[in-house]
Parts: structure tokens; sequence; C-alpha cells
């Protein structure tokens, strides 16, 4: 089986590449990504020193070098996790997410289809959805209604592949989780944020009142339902995935949960001017993955943060020169006017 996974230096791609050559140690991963800001080969190093997975660094939205690289590997399946991923940047500049996310999913998807490939996972959010109210779920039939420009384009890739497997039979699922978090995550995302902070001793810019409601995937949970949909998922087919019953929480709540761990005070935590329109909260019916292809979240939340908070204590190399390059510019540019 050959298998294309874009944004496979990412977090989440990184995950799904160790998770699949786990999993699935016969086929043969090939590794797309840019390497922007949010990418790093450091990720999936060890799989690429021992020549387990090969790495193409490619832009989605070139669809030369794109269109290449299909005909060159006839792929089986294609993961789709390429994009610009971060609420907050799609607010200072929206531009490079209609770009990659909205452009670059439209190439993929042209090549996919040219070159018949037998299955396509384009991976998606339960942003698309909007806010929700402090009761209910997003089901896949909810109305998509995002708030972000980080939103819209996911939105509008979306809609995109679907139209793909309307128009040209094109065997396409969907899926749309809720936040994720675990190992290799960038340290600009509320959790490897807070962690990291809190080691270095520096301020958890808490926005608005903390009292926004996130669910929280435990991302190798994550890769383990984008398998059963690759394998299982019907086309044109829209699957949410989400976490354990206990990883819905306000923002307050997970900032307590690190603190804690790490043994910190509360001074730590610093209230600052919220996010432009921000979700109130987000959590999905997870109904659908379960009964038809038999997925369920399997890790706690405070099991997986336990987990994480450890990873970061061993991998300190890892973000510290993350957070010493240009990462500095983009977090004094986003919090020096917060209050
Ligand atoms: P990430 O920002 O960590 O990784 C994205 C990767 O895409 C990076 O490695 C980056 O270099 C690469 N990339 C960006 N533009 C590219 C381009 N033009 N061509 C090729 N590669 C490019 O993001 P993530 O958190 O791993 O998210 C992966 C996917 O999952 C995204 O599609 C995102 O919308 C979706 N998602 C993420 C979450 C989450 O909590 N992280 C939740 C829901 C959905
Ligand atoms: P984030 O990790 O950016 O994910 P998303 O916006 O896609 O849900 O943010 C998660 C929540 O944490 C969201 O409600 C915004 C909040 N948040 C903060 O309070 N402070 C921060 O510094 C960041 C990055 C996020």
């Amino acid at each position: 089986m050959k298998v294309l996974v874009t944004g496979a230096a990412g977090f989440i791609g990184s995950n799904l590449v160790h998770f699949l050559h786990r999993e699935r140690p016969s086929w043969k991963i090939t590794a797309l990504d840019l390497l922007t800001y949010a990418g790093n080969l450091k990720n999936i190093s060890t799989l690429l020193d021992e020549g387990r997975v090969s790495f193409e660094k490619a832009d989605i939205t070139d669809s030369e070098s794109i269109n290449a690289l299909f005909e060159r590997d006839k792929y089986d399946i294609v993961f789709h996790l390429a994009a610009e991923s971060h609420v907050d940047r799609s607010i200072m500049s929206a531009r490079e997410f209609v770009s990659t996310n909205v452009m670059g999913t439209q190439v993929l998807i042209d090549a996919a289809y040219k070159y018949k490939v037998a299955k396509f996972v384009h991976i998606s959010t339960d942003e698309v959805y909007g806010s929700l109210g402090p009761t209910g779920f997003f089901t896949e039939s909810t109305p998509l209604d995002p708030t972000s420009p980080y939103a819209a384009s996911k939105a509008a890739s979306d809609l995109m592949v679907l139209s793909f497997c309307k128009t040209h039979n094109f065997n396409a699922s969907v899926t749309r989780c809720t936040n994720n978090y675990g190992f290799y995550h960038f340290p600009e995302k509320l959790i490897p944020l807070f962690i990291t902070n809190a080691m270095e001793g520096k301020k958890l810019p808490l926005y608005g009142d903390g009292m926004n409601v996130r669910s929280w995937l435990f991302v190798e949970d994550h890769c383990d339902g984008l398998l059963r949909v690759a394998e299982k998922g019907r086309a044109g087919e829209v699957y949410n995935i989400g976490g354990t019953p206990d990883c819905e929480l306000p923002n307050r709540d997970v900032t307590f949960m690190i603190r804690e761990m790490l043994g910190k005070s509360k001074d730590l935590i610093q209230p600052v001017g919220d996010r432009p329109a921000h979700d109130r909260r987000y959590a999905v019916d997870t109904t659908k993955i379960k009964n038809e292809l038999g997925w369920e979240a399997k890790t706690p939340f405070k099991q997986g943060l336990e987990k994480t908070v450890a990873w970061y204590n061993a991998n300190r190399s890892w973000w510290e020169e993350i957070k010493s390059g240009q990462y500095r510019s983009y977090y004094e540019k986003n919090y020096s006017n917060r209050g």
C-alpha cells in the first residue's frame, strides 16, 4: 500500500506517520511537507534516518510538483493534513489560510482524482460548525457556520472535497475532530504553550474570562480514528472525531491542571484581552464513527495530559529551540497588545 501524508512534519501529521508505521509496517509511507514555521523534520527524524519513511519537501499549492509526485508514486491512500492551523495567526492575516487550506486542497484533490487514488482522507475541524451554547453537540449534519478565517478556510476546503465526491464519484471522507493535544505540538496552541511557559516560569496568558470550553482529543486516539476512516469510511461522508467523556473543559480548568501537574503557583496565570469573536464552546457527537466504524477515544484527559507534560519535560531541547527563533516575534505580536 502506497500512502501519502501531507503536513507530515506538523503536529498531527508527524504523530500519524509514527502511528501508521507502527500499525501498518508494510505500508510505504511518503511524508510531504513544505516545512513552514510549524513544520519540523525532527518530529519524524528517527523514521527518516532509518529509511523507514521517505520525505518530500513540497508546497501543496504548487500543482506541477504535486502532479509530478502523484504520477511517480501512484498513491493508494492520501491523508491530507497540510494546513495553516492557528486561529490567532488567521486573525492577523487570512491570505495564507486561503492559499494553503483552500487552493492547496483543490490542487491535491485534482491530482488524487487524476491519478486514481483509491481513498482520500481530508482532515478537518469541528471549528467549521461555529460556536455552541452551554448544551448540545455538533453532529455531522450541523450547518457550517465558521467564525474565524481559519475555520472559514477549512469549511471551504471540506465543501470542495465533498463536491468532488458528488461530481466525480471521488472516494474521499472528511473528518472533523476536536482540539488535539499530545507530543510534538507546536507551542503556540493552548496546551503546549502553557506547559512550556510554566516550565520556564513565564506567565500563562488566559484569554477573556477563561470560561471558553474545548473538547480535548489525545492525538494518538485521533490517528487511530483516521486509520479507521481510511480503511472503512464511506465515500462522501463526514465523521466527527472527539475525546473521552471527561474531555470537555473550560480553559481555566485545563490551566489549573497544567499548573498543578508542574507544581506552579496560581500567580503565573495572567488574564489577558480576549480573542476577537472567540468561539465559546466546541463539543462533538461521535455516535456516527462509533456505530459505523467501531471507533472510540481511549485516553482519559488527565492521563493524556500527564503523558504530554512528561514528554515536554523530557524533550526540552525540542521546544526551547522553537521558542528561541522567529517564534519570538509572533509571540510579541500576538500578546503585546492584549493588556
Ligand atoms: P500544524 O500547523 O502543526 O501542521 C501543519 C503542517 O502543514 C506543518 O508541518 C506545515 O509545514 C505544513 N504546511 C503548511 N502549509 C503547507 C503547504 N502549503 N504545503 C505543504 N505543507 C504545508 O497543524 P496540526 O495541528 O498538525 O493540524 C493538522 C491538520 O489537522 C490541519 O488540517 C488542521 O486544520 C487539522 N486540525 C487540527 C486540530 C488541532 O487541534 N491541532 C484540530 C482539528 C483539526
Ligand atoms: P487554541 O489552542 O489556539 O485552539 P483553538 O482556538 O483552535 O480552539 O486555543 C484553545 C483555547 O485556549 C481557545 O479557547 C483560546 C484559548 N487560549 C488562551 O486562553 N490563551 C492562549 O494563549 C491561547 C493560544 C489560547
